[in-house]
């Protein structure tokens, strides 16, 4: 809903602008090195309405607080706010991924922890240090939905599930934007990439997607609308094609998807140069063809490339592009200004962040997404008595823990693996070898009846795809060695992305999967290898077993025939592969604890609803027991999907259609309840339409997608 009073101011400061001061606002521009003095001048002329401060004065890139940048955002706000004509105050974006200085897992790691409320509070936190280093708009979260782990990308997202990334974008916004975008401490959030770039094919960055309009409804529009329907207040159009039309020139899907049929009213950035990119993507001749393509197509400001600065005012002025066009575009960028309070207070307004409890909030998070692949005869967790081994090459690492987009991470805050076991677990009989090369390293350990290896790979995210996901030949070698001497064998792995370890799962007695999470990663891998802490974490994208499995996801779509696919069955005639199963290492939803869990008890409170009961908002509830039979407390993540089992277009096997993380106390018994309505068992039809049809649907419940049958709902 808008706001009647900043239209009107709208209102009135666009009947003030000129044609160039309009096209100032629509220009975001970086601050590199060697840019200063123009950019102050462009400042006075009111051609800058954003700075993208990634790097140069605005990075304190050693990521060093006290390098804050808040002095220099100050100096150059004042040259807009009271040196240029109409004084409008200047946006300073940045990519805050997942943390400020204190960084916090990767996103796929923190939906790994299926705990909305923590990634709620985690971006409340990130904001707090942001907005005190002068940034009031991020350009996150990332909400891509991947099924492709070479794609590097796919960690800055919240995996293969649509259910999962609309929950988790949702909350991502919510504790950016907080109840009131004015207040200093709070960003605007930007979902990204919108749309379908997680859809690349091969894993290649800035390739192709080839997506029908069905599955681009069904898969990768749900993480949008939720964080539309959470009071979003930017989009960041993606650099890929969606068959044969890039998105930045896409008029049907920026304009009539988004903000006709989603209502989206914010505005749209293009990402960095992708205006100009429309000429190497071969649907524009001109720079001026690219920059009325996109204006047009409903991208309002434009990332580093000035190419809306330096050619909209002639498309303009010889009526090839009609000014109420910008002036819309115009109106999205100073509203998202007005709502954020930057008129009235457009300087940054310092607060001493409680880093301590911030941390606190990020060993949490990194906690709840680690997860336990693998734990054969409990050899996890270990005992302090017990004499260990500890070797690999993340041993005594920390800045490549804390992952992809980490800019002003504070590296001084991090303990390595060796670190964090010395200080947390002072009486632990371990030892640490820190031979140079991997293989030697295992000399330290090779008495030691029990072995942890830390492995591990760099950062993912932008332009880092890997055509083979098997881990590197000498982290196999020092596998295959210790296991030659060792009688318990535990992997301890530290990855952005899911890695195919079909060949390697076997030589391990336990699996502990660390992905990058963050400032606190090592603590919270030696809490959980300890057992201070039970690990809880789920995963978010299958494993696969070998590189050539993918895409391999759990919401896939029946074969015609019967064969050994996603989910195991017996017996099955056909194989999907000669030389693998088709069923992943580990499914989406997977993950171990220390302790048991027992469901119990399912009933519904219904089983029939007509379509006029569902369309008018009444639900399915599905209740189940959940007990810990185990002896120690733990935290199970309740998984519900359905499967519609006849539809007008073929459905999933499997869809998550609700989950709750639940704590239970050795012996206690909770129930959880799922309501299952049109929200749930709805999906966009080949009309485009989204509803829910007549028909079965079977839902299953349990601890991962493998999750049994429990019974069936009927739209009758
Ligand atoms: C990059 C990324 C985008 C990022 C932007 C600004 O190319 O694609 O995710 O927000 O540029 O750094």
């Amino acid at each position: 809903m808008l706001n009647p009073e900043i239209e009107k101011k709208i209102d009135e400061l666009l009947s003030k602008m000129t044609l160039h001061e309009k096209l100032g606002q629509l220009n975001q521009q970086s601050n590199e090195h060697g840019m200063e003095a123009e950019n102050r001048e462009m400042l006075k002329n009111g051609e800058i309405g954003s700075f993208i401060c990634n790097t140069g004065h605005f990075g304190p890139t050693d990521g060093n607080p006290a390098h804050n940048n808040r002095k220099y955002v100050n100096e150059l706000q004042k040259i807009a706010v009271e040196e240029s004509r109409l004084g409008i105050p200047v946006l300073y974006g940045k990519d805050v991924i997942h943390g400020h200085n204190v960084v916090f897992p990767i996103p796929l790691a923190m939906a790994a922890g299926f705990d909305p409320d923590l990634v709620r509070d985690a971006y409340t936190a990130i904001s707090e240090e942001a907005a005190n280093d002068g940034i009031r708009w991020s350009f996150s979260p990332m909400m891509d939905l991947s099924r492709d782990p070479r794609w590097g990308r796919c960690v800055e997202g919240y995996g293969e599930d649509p259910y999962l990334g609309s929950k988790m974008a949702a909350a991502a916004v919510e504790g950016f934007q907080g109840d009131d975008l004015s207040r200093r401490e709070n960003l605007a959030a930007c979902a990204k990439h919108y749309i379908g770039y997680g859809a690349m094919e091969g894993g290649r960055d800035y390739q192709k997607s080839e997506l029908s309009d069905y599955a681009l409804r069904n898969y990768y529009l749900p993480a949008f609308k939720s964080a539309v329907d959470a009071g979003l207040r930017t989009v960041m159009s993606s650099f890929n094609e969606i068959s044969g039309e890039p998105t930045t020139s896409s008029h049907y899907l920026l304009t009539e998807l988004l903000r006709d049929e989603l209502g989206f009213d914010g505005f749209v950035v293009s990402d960095y140069n992708s205006v100009l990119q429309l000429k190497k993507q071969g649907v524009a001749e001109t720079n001026a063809d690219a920059a009325r393509m996109s204006v047009s197509a409903g991208v309002d400001m434009d990332m580093a490339d000035r190419c809306y600065l330096r050619n909209l005012e002639k498309e303009v002025a010889e009526g090839r592009l009609d000014e109420s066009i910008v002036d819309e575009a115009v109106r999205r960028v100073l509203r998202v200004k007005f709502e954020l309070g930057l008129f009235e207070n457009p300087y940054v307004h310092y607060e001493e962040a409680d880093i301590d409890a911030h941390k606190a909030l990020a060993l949490r998070a990194a906690e709840q997404g680690m997860v336990l692949l693998k734990n054969k005869n409990g050899a996890l967790p270990l005992s302090e008595s017990e004499p260990v081994g500890f070797t690999g090459d993340f041993l005594k690492e920390t800045w490549r823990m804390f992952g992809a987009w980490t800019l002003d991470g504070v590296n001084e805050w991090a303990n390595t693996l060796e670190e964090a076991v010395r200080k947390n677990f002072p009486e632990a009989k371990a030892n640490f070898s820190h031979a140079n090369n991997l293989i030697d390293r295992y000399d330290g350990v090779m008495e030691s009846d029990t072995v942890v290896l830390a492995l591990g790979g760099h950062p993912e995210g932008e332009a880092s795809g890997l055509a083979t996901l098997e881990i590197p030949e000498d982290q196999k070698a020092l596998i295959k060695k210790a296991r030659m001497s060792a009688k318990k064998l535990v992997g301890v792995f530290f990855y952005g992305r899911p890695m195919a370890l079909g060949e390697v799962e076997p030589l391990f007695d336990a699996i502990l999967w660390c992905w990058h999470s963050g400032t606190m990663t090592a603590d919270a891998a030696a809490n959980i290898l300890y057992g201070k802490t039970n690990p809880s974490g789920r995963l978010p994208m299958s494993f696969p077993r070998v590189t050539g499995q993918i895409p391999i996801y759990y919401n896939c779509t029946p074969s015609c025939r019967n064969v050994d696919e996603y989910y195991p069955k017996e017996p099955f005639m056909y194989k999907n592969y000669r030389d693998t199963t088709g069923a992943p290492l580990y499914p989406f939803g997977h993950g171990l604890s220390y302790t048991a869990f027992e469901y119990s008890d399912v009933s519904f409170d219904k089983t029939e609803l007509s379509p006029e009961e569902i369309n008018g908002g009444k639900c399915f509830e599905v209740s189940v027991k959940v007990k810990n039979t185990g002896d120690r407390t733990g935290d199970e993540v309740v998984q519900c999907y359905i499967r519609d089992k006849v539809a007008s277009m073929m459905r999933p096997l499997r869809q998550l259609e609700g989950f709750e993380r639940i704590t239970l106390a050795p012996g206690e018994e909770k129930t959880v309840t799922f309501r299952l309505g049109l929200g749930e068992l709805g999906f966009y039809g080949k009309n485009g339409k989204f509803a829910a049809e007549k028909g079965d649907f079977t839902v299953f419940i349990g601890g991962s997608s493998y999750a049994p049958e429990v019974g069936k709902v009927t739209i009758i």
